[in-house]
């Protein structure tokens, strides 16, 4: 089987890129990696340890003593920050709502990036994010660019945190969404934009099995025994 296929999923905030990807990684025994994880994990690190965002040198610095892995245990994937399971901490509302700043500094995205197209060498993955078939893998065999209405994204969303926020507004989600839209697709560095050969996937109408399928028809073809 050819070994070094790429699969790009881009979009959107809660747009599903990760459930889909995860599915198609598990139907294709692909490896998965969730970048916004990482952009996620600096943060929580940026946070826990008073970084300036505004500080170059700061930044720099810590970028040093981050060291992130990606674990699997029990077919589940772990994010490691310095060795300590953070997969649970990165989803809460504090690292949200400061992931779009960080992720807009050139230093972080560089360090990001080179990591990202490491793991990316010589085995097949999927990977999702906002700048994956633009900047980190260009020439990615397949590109899916995922959308859906901002209404139905937020109601997802919440759903997802309410076991864990019972305090969480929809309101609150829809407002954080429609913040990290503006800043992912308005920053400097790797704004979010479609790259020209992606294809688009608007999921508001489409369960999760037909996505599946939809993204399984375009990747076969370059799937070779
Ligand atoms: O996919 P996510 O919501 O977990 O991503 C968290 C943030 O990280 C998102 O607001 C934008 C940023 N991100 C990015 O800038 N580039 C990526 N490749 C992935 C995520």
């Amino acid at each position: 089987m050819n070994n070094n296929i790429v699969v790009a999923i881009d979009g959107y905030s809660s747009c599903g890129k990760s459930t889909l990807a995860k599915a198609l990684a598990k139907e294709l025994h692909f490896i998965y990696v969730d970048s916004g994880a990482m952009y996620r994990a600096v943060t929580l690190y940026f946070l826990r340890h008073n970084i300036d965002f505004t500080n170059h040198a700061q930044v720099a610095d810590a970028l040093h003593n981050i060291h992130l892995n990606f674990k699997t245990h029990n077919h589940k994937t772990f994010i490691t920050l310095n060795e300590e399971d953070v997969s649970e901490e990165i989803r809460q509302m504090h690292v949200a709502d400061k992931v779009s700043p960080v992720s807009a500094i050139k230093e972080v995205r560089v360090a990001m990036v080179r990591q990202q197209q490491r793991m990316g060498r010589s085995k097949n993955i999927i990977m999702d994010g906002r700048d994956i078939g633009t900047v980190v893998f260009p020439d990615a065999q397949v590109k899916l660019f995922m959308t859906a209405d901002p209404k139905i994204r937020a109601e997802r969303r919440y759903k997802e945190l309410l076991p864990t926020n019972p305090n969480i507004t929809l309101e609150e989600v829809f407002d954080n969404l429609a913040h990290r839209d503006y800043q992912d697709t308005t920053r400097q560095e790797s704004p979010l934009i479609r790259a020209q050969d992606a294809i688009i996937l608007d999921n508001t109408d489409l369960s999760q099995d037909e996505q599946l399928l939809f993204a399984l028809s375009h990747i076969e073809p370059f799937i070779t025994e």
